[in-house]
């Protein structure tokens, strides 16, 4: 059973490379280094926040595409790995999860499924962290379903409030017909770099705009390329470059996001 206290955060926008993944693996790693109990759950098929965290899923093995596709053939509690970094676990993904939405077309409650196997979790995490694929696919919304809290990382350059216009379009939607208790728990700017003035004019714009300002985080993730080397290898940047910008930005947003609580 989850008790009441665990955050199910959501990382969703539906741009790619906005750095969704990236932020679920280091917050991830940096709520860890604050102490907490934390859960990856890999919805993406392109499975790099499995990656992301030293992990492969190899043919044969259990991933969340057989929680999703046979809920009542498995014990989720069997899919939940220990990484080696104590106090961050991860159930993950493999390509095979991209013909869910296929397989599953003429399920009745197919959008549910996330959520139902979820409920038998056994272990109490702080933190539970979904990946989520950069489209509005039947994978994103079981998280959205399943989920809390959105957290969106928007990258700071051109056209990122049109995908932000998308997502929240999307949010309103869920609201209203499956999960009325969705809130986006804040905005992070992500790919900032104080030397260009993009960078700097979409941040300003973010934070003036009515909607997007008051949930805009004070933290931004700058351009890092500790960040990308570090999620090639397999490890969190704060497991492999301690020092780096990318572990201080994410080591600062895990606070952030601790000290703002649950909206
Ligand atoms: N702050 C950053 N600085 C440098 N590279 C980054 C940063 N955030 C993400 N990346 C890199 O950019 C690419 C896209 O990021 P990713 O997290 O995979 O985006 P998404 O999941 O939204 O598609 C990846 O190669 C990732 O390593
Ligand atoms: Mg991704």
């Amino acid at each position: 059973m989850n008790a009441n206290t665990t955050r199910v955060i959501a990382v969703a926008n539906e741009k790619g490379g906005v750095g969704k993944t990236v932020t679920v693996i280091n917050l991830g790693a940096a709520l860890v280094r604050e102490g907490k109990q934390v859960l990856i759950i890999d919805m993406d098929p392109q499975a790099n926040a499995t990656k992301g965290v030293g992990f492969e899923v190899e043919d044969g093995q259990l991933s969340i595409y057989d929680l999703i596709k046979e809920p009542d053939a498995h014990q989720v509690d069997d899919l939940v790995a220990s990484t080696q970094w104590e106090g961050l676990y991860l159930i993950p993904s493999h390509v095979d999860l991209a013909g869910a939405e296929i397989e599953l077309v003429d399920v009745e409650g197919r959008e549910n499924r996330l959520r139902k196997v979820c409920k038998n979790l056994s272990k109490n995490f702080d933190y539970i962290l979904l990946d989520t694929p950069p489209s509005l696919s039947l994978l994103t919304v079981n998280v959205m379903v399943y989920a809390r809290e959105v957290l969106v990382p928007c990258q700071t350059q051109p056209y990122a409030y049109a995908a932000l216009e998308e997502l929240f379009d999307t949010i309103e939607a869920i609201n209203e017909e499956i999960n009325p208790n969705l809130r986006v728990t804040g905005i992070v700017a992500t790919f900032f770099d104080k030397r260009t003035r993009i960078s700097q004019n979409i941040f300003e714009k973010l934070k003036d705009n009515e909607k997007y300002g008051p949930l805009l985080f004070d933290t931004v993730i700058r351009t890092n390329t500790t960040i990308a080397e570090s999620a090639e290898v397999g490890k969190p940047v704060l497991f492999y470059r301690s020092g780096s910008y990318g572990a201080k930005d994410y080591l600062k947003l895990a606070r952030e996001l601790i000290d703002k609580g649950a909206p």
